[in-house]
């Protein structure tokens, strides 16, 4: 069968635009499409290939695991999954872990959590979540209502309630909104799909302090910041504030479907047998995968790592810019970074996107005004170079117009 660009048109649902070549295989940071055209990759699938593609590793482990048992659903346990959770529970603040397949799934987890754990501890008045403004925690319909772009939960229909967004880095929009009745307040540490914004340390502190006078729930979405993409294991850890529940997913699979979401024993104990739960949940190859990928991640040798080659990244962003005058600000955390467009590039993120790819490059865009970068935790620094000459000439394009 000829598998083209135009097939996908023809039998995919139309919910996405994917660049017309096609990879078909991926080694590091460098992937082929069908004519043996080579990329650098500096998306790594939206943060998630966070040891970059076919890691001999990740391919061992998955390979190992795959000889011996693929699925039994939660009628059983599994040996990989009581292995990672385990681990994730020795280097974390969390005591229990719950597992799904996705991003959104672990935050759907999450916000069912904390309205149970309210319920039993409060009662049903206690209910109202708080979330922010450009946040984005996945696509179930609670998810992305708690999500901060309307756009993307508007037109499905009555949406679930008592969901409130309040300003991300304005404390007093947040007090504002709150009161005993909030459950809990869910929050990005470091904003992604919403242009790669940072909190200042005194909002985050703010936001923990209002959650505790409230005895509200604080829940950290680390989907996109976690597994080392900020320079620490969980972006909370360099904030000085600990979340109540975390979710995690992307880069724990580093390309393998999974999610998990983190807590305390006290708040688990609402999550009591049939309240909550997914098939494929702690799935033994996702788990197999996922427990390689921790143990290689969080070594001092990849997270420094990690904030060695933001700095080549910086670096290589501002000498571009200082060429060009193309960008406001380079922005993020870690391997996390956005290209803020200054105001003459307003809307056109995605033409820098399009331009990158002509070059074989691929990067990310977040929002319309920001191009993001979120590659592999160990990208080579030979491909950093090669991959930001690739965009420089990708900028000069979209510049020369
Ligand atoms: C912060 C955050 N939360 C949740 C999600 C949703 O994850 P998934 O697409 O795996 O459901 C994303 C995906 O981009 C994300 O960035």
């Amino acid at each position: 069968m000829k598998v083209t660009r135009e097939l996908f048109d023809q039998v995919m649902a139309p919910n996405y635009n994917p660049a017309n070549m096609i990879p078909v295989r991926g080694k590091g940071s460098r992937i082929w499409d069908q004519n043996e055209v080579e990329y650098v990759d500096f998306a790594g699938g939206i943060a998630v290939n966070s040891l970059g593609h076919c890691h001999p590793e990740m391919v061992a482990a998955l390979n190992e695991q795959s000889q011996k048992l693929w699925h039994l659903s939660n009628v059983f346990t599994n040996e990989p999954a009581l292995r990672l959770a385990k681990k994730l529970t020795d280097v974390t603040f969390a005591e229990h872990v719950y597992f799904a397949n996705s991003g959104a799934e672990a935050n759907e987890a999450a916000l069912k959590l904390a309205r149970r754990w309210a319920l039993d501890h409060y009662g049903e008045q206690k209910n109202q979540i708080i979330s922010f403004k450009q946040g984005f925690h996945g696509r179930t319909f609670f998810t992305v209502t708690v999500g901060g772009q309307p756009a993307y939960s508007d037109g499905f229909g009555p949406k679930p309630g008592a969901i409130d967004h309040a300003t991300y880095n304005d404390l007093a929009s947040l007090q504002a909104l709150m009161s005993d009745n909030t459950c809990a307040v869910m929050m990005e540490p470091l904003q992604g799909e919403g242009g790669i914004i940072s909190p200042t340390p005194e909002f985050v502190q703010g936001v923990r302090e209002l959650c505790n006078k409230h005895n509200a729930l604080l829940i950290f979405d680390e989907v996109q910041s976690g597994v080392g993409r900020t320079g620490q294991l969980y972006a909370y850890m360099g904030l000085g504030v600990t979340p109540d529940i975390l979710s995690t997913a992307k880069a724990l699979g580093g390309g393998f479907p999974i999610g998990a979401m983190l807590t305390t024993k006290a708040i688990a104990a609402s999550l009591k047998v049939g309240t909550h739960g997914s098939t494929y949940g702690g799935n033994p190859l996702a788990c197999a995968v996922a427990e390689r990928v921790l143990d290689i991640v969080n070594t001092d040798e990849v997270l420094n790592g990690v904030k060695r080659k933001e700095q080549m990244f910086r670096d290589g962003l501002n000498a571009i810019n200082d060429k060009y005058h193309v960008f406001n600000e380079i922005r993020g955390k870690g391997l996390l970074l956005g290209a803020a467009l200054n105001e003459k590039y307003q809307g056109r993120a995605r033409d820098f996107l399009v331009a990158s790819v002509e070059e074989q490059l691929m990067c990310l865009v977040a929002g319309a005004n920001v191009v993001r970068f979120a590659p592999s935790l160990i990208i080579p620094d030979e491909d950093i170079k090669e991959g930001l000459a690739r965009f420089e000439r990708a900028v000069a394009r979209v510049v020369n117009g």
